[in-house]
């Protein structure tokens, strides 16, 4: 068993295009963590997905990222998934010409000294399609290109089981899913868990998803804060009370409504 680790965001503020989206935000993410990421539309949880992940949009003013005595933002984007770290997107891009398999393997490639034998990526690839009920012949289209959302987000999924990551980042990981889908990536996920353990962050905003992978911790983020932290119980709350009961109890006056409920780091 490898050791454990942990990351640790401290007072992390941090710019898109000069507007501060991240305003001090404090989290630990420990080895074995399944947390739920909550909070409303439009108030920063992906743009800490992205900061830990190292998007090049995401100017950190201040604060610090460390993965046990590793300064995470001295790393560029590679070293920090080669590191462990991986961000399951909310809005995968469609890249024409790069062959999905081609990617896949090369994803498992570039973490090894030598490149895996074909047919034991074959064999890897069909036992883990099978796994999220991904059609195997996905793999052989372009990256993405004319994948439903459903299929986007399998193909996240997919590329989480291949390469094993330490933690996880997984962003509404579960919005285009239908109700059976959620159900079985919430398993894969509760398998990868129980069997590789590593820690899990996920964003979602569907109680199902967020009952089926049984959280440990429940964190929400409100105006690019981690304004609470809490245990299952909190998700139940929120799911009758709204974010206001949060905003009301804390006395947040910060009234944002993204009413586009889309990332926004997706291309224009
Ligand atoms: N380039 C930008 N200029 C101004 N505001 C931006 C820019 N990029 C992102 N934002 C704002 O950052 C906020 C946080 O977005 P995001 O992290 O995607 O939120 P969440 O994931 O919580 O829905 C949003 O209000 C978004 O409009
Ligand atoms: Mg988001």
């Amino acid at each position: 068993m490898a050791d454990k680790f942990k990351l640790v965001i401290k007072n992390l503020h941090v710019s898109v295009d000069k507007k501060e989206i991240l305003k001090g935000v404090n989290l630990t993410i420990n080895d074995g963590d399944k947390i739920a990421f909550l909070g409303p539309n439009g108030n920063g949880k992906s743009t800490l997905f992205f900061t830990i992940s190292g998007h090049p949009k995401c100017i950190v003013t201040s604060g610090t990222i460390f993965f046990n005595n590793i300064d995470v933002l001295k790393l560029s984007v590679d070293e920090r998934s080669k590191l462990g770290i991986f961000l399951g997107l909310q809005n995968p891009c469609e890249v024409a010409g790069i062959i999905n398999s081609d990617f896949l393997k090369n994803i498992i490639d570039v973490r090894n000294t030598v490149p895996i034998k074909l047919f034991d990526f074959y064999k890897i690839l069909d036992q883990n399609c099978k796994k999220i009920k991904f059609p195997f012949e996905m793999v052989h289209r372009n990256l993405n290109e004319n994948f439903s959302g459903g299929e986007k987000k399998r193909n996240e999924i997919l590329q989480m089981l291949l390469i094993k990551p330490k933690i996880a980042l997984l962003d509404e990981i579960d919005s285009g899913l239908d109700s059976d889908a959620i159900k079985v990536i919430a398993k894969v996920i509760n398998d990868e868990y129980k069997k590789n353990k590593g820690s899990f962050v996920i964003i979602s905003h569907y109680d199902k998803m967020l009952e089926l992978i049984n959280p440990n911790k429940v964190v929400v983020m409100i105006d690019g804060k981690i304004v609470m932290k809490g245990e299952k119980d909190l998700i139940k709350k929120i799911s009758e009370k709204g974010f206001d009961f949060i905003k009301n109890s804390l006395n947040i006056t910060h009234d944002k409504q993204d009413l586009v409920d889309e990332c926004c780091f997706k291309k224009k």
